[in-house]
C-alpha cells in the first residue's frame, strides 16, 4: 500500500489560491494549522487577544515566507467578531481578484 506523506513540500497537495481564516493562531492548535496551511501555499488571516504575541508571530511567519495577516480580536465579543468578519471578507475578496498583490 502506498504511504501518503502529508507535510511540507509534497507536490501532490496544494492550497495555492486558497484563503483561510484560522482563529487563535498565536499558540497551540491554531498556530500549527497556520504553519501547515501556509506550507501548502494558502493565504491566511488570524487573530488573538494579545497584540504583542500576534505581532511576534506575524513577523516570524513573514520571515518564513508565509502569507499570514492578522489583527487583535476577542472572539467572545460580538462587535469584535463582526469587525473581524468584515475585514476578512474584504481581504479575501481582494485576494481572489488580485492574487499575490
Ligand atoms: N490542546 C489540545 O490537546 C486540545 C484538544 C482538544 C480540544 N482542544 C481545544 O482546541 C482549542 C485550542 O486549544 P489549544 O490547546 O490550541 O489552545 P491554546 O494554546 O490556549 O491557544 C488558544 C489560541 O486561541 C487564542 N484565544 C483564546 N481565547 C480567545 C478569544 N476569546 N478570542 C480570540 N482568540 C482567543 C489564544 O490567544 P490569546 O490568549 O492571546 O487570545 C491562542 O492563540 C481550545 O478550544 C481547546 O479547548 C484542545
Amino acid at each position: 500500500m502506498e504511504q501518503i506523506e502529508i507535510g511540507s513540500g509534497d507536490a501532490r497537495w496544494s492550497l495555492k489560491g486558497m484563503s483561510a481564516l484560522v482563529t487563535g493562531g498565536t499558540r497551540g492548535i491554531g498556530h500549527a494549522i497556520i504553519e501547515e496551511f501556509a506550507r501548502f501555499g494558502a493565504v491566511i488571516y488570524t487573530c488573538s487577544r494579545n497584540q504583542k504575541e500576534l505581532d511576534e508571530c506575524l513577523e516570524e511567519w513573514k520571515r518564513m515566507g508565509f502569507r499570514v495577516a492578522g489583527s487583535v480580536c476577542d472572539l467572545s465579543v460580538r462587535a469584535q467578531r463582526d469587525k473581524l468578519m468584515e475585514t476578512v471578507a474584504w481581504l479575501f475578496q481582494w485576494e481572489n481578484q488580485y492574487p499575490g498583490e
